[in-house]
């Protein structure tokens, strides 16, 4: 399998990149995981003209080249921060590339409820009509406490916490997989959709 991890800040410390990094090694021999960082997209505007800037030409290409997305997200004020928001009205607003695409939510946060409320804000939006993702149900990795969840190796310290995402990590291969195949045919006849507020 082939995954694109999204880091869902621009922050240059982050816990949730830590996160997708321990992810990438300790999960290396089953998955390919690409770390991606929103921080170079512009702030989304609907443009005159309907050129896609580069960096969105970039990260779509790269989401509609993966088999699946992981996505981790901090939390900002009971909600996902706004580059992150931004980036997904990109894709929405343009190429449509998280459509059907299998995702996973993952998410760290400082404090003890993991970026909860964040976590079910960000399957709320990718739920979208325009998003339409297919969000892996009923799971939930919430990394609370953080800061101190990592050596200096960048190894994940809490031992129930590895256990959980191995546990989750095993079953979106899975639902990858499925969700890939059920899709198949949809996907050969893909057309972009028009929504009520596009006419
Ligand atoms: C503007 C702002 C708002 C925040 N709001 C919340 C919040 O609503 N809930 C919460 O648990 N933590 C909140 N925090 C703390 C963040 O959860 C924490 O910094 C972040 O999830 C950690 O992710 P990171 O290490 O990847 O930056 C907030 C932090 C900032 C800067």
């Amino acid at each position: 399998m082939k995954y694109l991890a999204i880091v869902g800040t621009n922050s240059d410390v982050s816990t949730n990149r830590m996160l997708l990094q321990f992810m990438q090694k300790h999960f290396s021999s089953e998955a390919e995981i690409e770390l991606y960082e929103i921080k170079d997209l512009p702030a989304f505007m609907e443009p005159e003209d309907s050129d896609v800037p580069k960096k969105v030409e970039e990260l779509s290409q790269k989401i509609l080249n993966a088999d699946g997305v992981i996505m981790a997200t901090p939390e900002y004020d009971h909600a996902i921060p706004a580059v992150l928001k931004s980036a997904l009205e990109w894709i929405s607003y343009t190429t449509q590339a998280l459509m059907d695409k299998p995702v996973l939510i993952v998410g760290a946060s400082h404090g003890t409820l993991g970026s909860s409320r964040a976590q079910a804000h960000l399957r709320q939006i990718l739920d979208s009509p325009e998003l339409a993702a297919r969000i892996m149900p009923s799971s939930e990795f919430l990394l609370g406490k953080s800061q101190g969840a990592f050596d200096s190796a960048g190894n994940l310290i809490y031992l129930d916490k590895v256990s959980e995402l191995d546990e989750i990590f095993r079953e979106f291969v899975l639902f990858t997989d499925i969700t890939t195949k059920l899709l198949a045919e949809k996907a050969q006849n893909k057309n972009a959709k028009k929504f009520t507020w596009q006419e």
